[in-house]
Order: structure tokens, then sequence, then C-alpha cells
């Protein structure tokens, strides 16, 4: 962890959250929509203990963006589709999943399964961004960038919506039928407690961030340029990135759900 931890990153929740996870035994643990596996590298580092990673996702590609980054460690990773897993009911001591709901064609169903193969008394864990509440400027920024980002998957027929209000995701969740659950907010995710740039990331106008956001959506764009929508949205575009030369970019708020079945 960052030896001097930023004041914005201490009050942010993050470090409450951390405690949380800290209290957690997780055994055999199940992560659905691992992508580079960022949620199985930082529950390694604030779990209490585990005995083993499965990370599930739809994408071939993605999953090896996590085979590159967690080459070192002791994970398994599968190729499958979260709506309809392959493992017997009641099998994982722990269930997660990470900044994955918005990306899924039918979240209840895939909620569901991860419930179903979750063993009574097991830990189901749920990081994601939400959408209200009070985010500043560059929050909102971010999610201007997602949203466009949104429209660009959608026009090339991926699965992926605008990020859930908090309410939205609590009825999400409510949906489950857990017990026992614990809610928690924070402006920054807890990743960023182990991060080396986290006290650079406290200027959300710090010029690596805004390069960076300003590439994401040439990139973004690139990716329609045959597109009739194409002009209309890198006006859009071309309006996110004079923005965010004046506000900066930071990321959205993160809401934490702890619960068991
Ligand atoms: C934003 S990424 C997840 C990020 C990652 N969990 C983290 O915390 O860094 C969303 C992932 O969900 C995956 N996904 C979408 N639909 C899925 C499904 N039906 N089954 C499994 N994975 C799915 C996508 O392929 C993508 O890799």
């Amino acid at each position: 962890m960052i030896a001097d931890i930023p004041d914005g990153l201490r009050g942010s929740g993050a470090i409450e959250v951390r405690e949380k996870l800290g209290t957690i035994s997780g055994g055999d643990i199940l992560d659905v929509g691992t992508e580079a596996g960022d949620f199985i590298k930082t529950l390694m580092r604030t779990l209490k203990g585990y005995s083993s990673f499965l990370g599930i996702d739809i994408s071939a590609d993605d999953l090896q963006k996590a085979g590159e980054q967690l080459k070192d460690v002791p994970v398994e990773l599968m190729e499958m589709n979260a709506e309809s897993m392959s493992f017997p009911d009641n099998h994982f001591d722990t269930v997660c999943i990470s900044y994955s709901i918005h990306h899924l064609e039918h979240s209840d169903t895939v909620l569901a399964e991860m419930y179903r193969v979750l063993k009574p008394g097991g830990h189901f864990i749920i990081q994601e961004l939400y959408s209200d509440g009070e985010q500043n400027e560059a929050q909102r920024l971010d999610r201007d960038v997602h949203n466009l980002n949104v429209r660009i998957d959608t026009i090339l027929g991926i699965p992926h919506f605008e990020a859930l209000t908090r309410q939205e995701l609590k009825d999400a969740v409510n949906k489950i039928g857990l017990t026992a659950v614990e809610v928690y907010e924070s402006s920054w995710p807890v990743k960023c407690l182990f991060c080396e740039e986290a006290r650079d990331c406290e200027n959300p106008l710090r010029k690596e961030s805004v390069d960076f956001m300003r590439k994401e959506i040439d990139a973004d764009l690139a990716r329609i340029i045959d597109h009739p929508s194409y002009d209309e949205l890198r006006r859009e575009g071309e309006s996110i990135k004079e923005r965010v030369k004046v506000t900066g970019h930071s990321p959205a708020s993160v809401m934490y759900f702890f619960g068991k079945k």
C-alpha cells in the first residue's frame, strides 16, 4: 500500500472498504467479468485470506490481458458467458463482480447465476461505479466519456449501458436475495490505495490524465469512423476533449455491496 495516502483518497471511503475486505476469508473465489484482472489483484492484496481464484469473462481478448497481468500469480482463467455457467450449484466460497454490471446484457440473470454457484453462507462482493450523487465536474466528465463509449459500443453491437444510479444498483442487489447486506460508497476505488501514482491523481488536471482521456476519445471514435453517426459523435467527442482541458478528469464514485447467501 502507498506509504503516504493523499487526503482525498484517505477521506474517500476506500480505507473503510479495504478494512471490510480484510475481515473476509475468501476461500475458493469466482470473479465474473475479469477483464484485465484488476479486481482479482485488489482482492489478493486486501482479503484476510483465500484458497484460489477463478476468473471468467465472455471475451477471450480481455482474458488475455488478465493472463498477462496475473502471469506470476496462481489464477485460473476461463472464457465463459456468466449468464449460464458450467459450475455446479453451491460451488464457490465467494463470488464477486467489479465494474461489470453495466456491461451485462442480462444483469439479473448473471447475478442469479452467481448466487446459484455460491455456497450457502458464502460471500457475494460487488464493486460498481454509479452515476448520481455528489460527483464533481471532473467525475461528470468521466461519466460523459463513459456515455460516449456506451453509444459507440451500442453501435457496434457490444452490450454496454450507462452507469446505474445508487438506487438502481440497490434494487438490482435486492433481487439477488442476499442476507446481511452491507453497502459502502467511495469516491475512489480501493485499488488506488496501492497505486504509486495516487498522489498525482489527486489533481484531476494532471497532464497524463488529461492527455489519456483525449487519446481515449480519439481511439473510441476511430472504431466507428465509417458509421453514419460518426460526425455527430465526433462533434460530441471534440467538445468533451475541450472540457477536459478545463475540468480535468477523475474516476466516477464507486459503490460496494457485501452480502451472504
Ligand atoms: C469493465 S470490464 C470489468 C473490469 C474488471 N472486472 C475490473 O474490475 O477491472 C467488463 C467485463 O465484463 C465482461 N462481460 C460482459 N458480459 C459478460 C458476460 N455475459 N459474461 C462474462 N463476462 C462478461 C466484458 O467482456 C468485460 O471484460
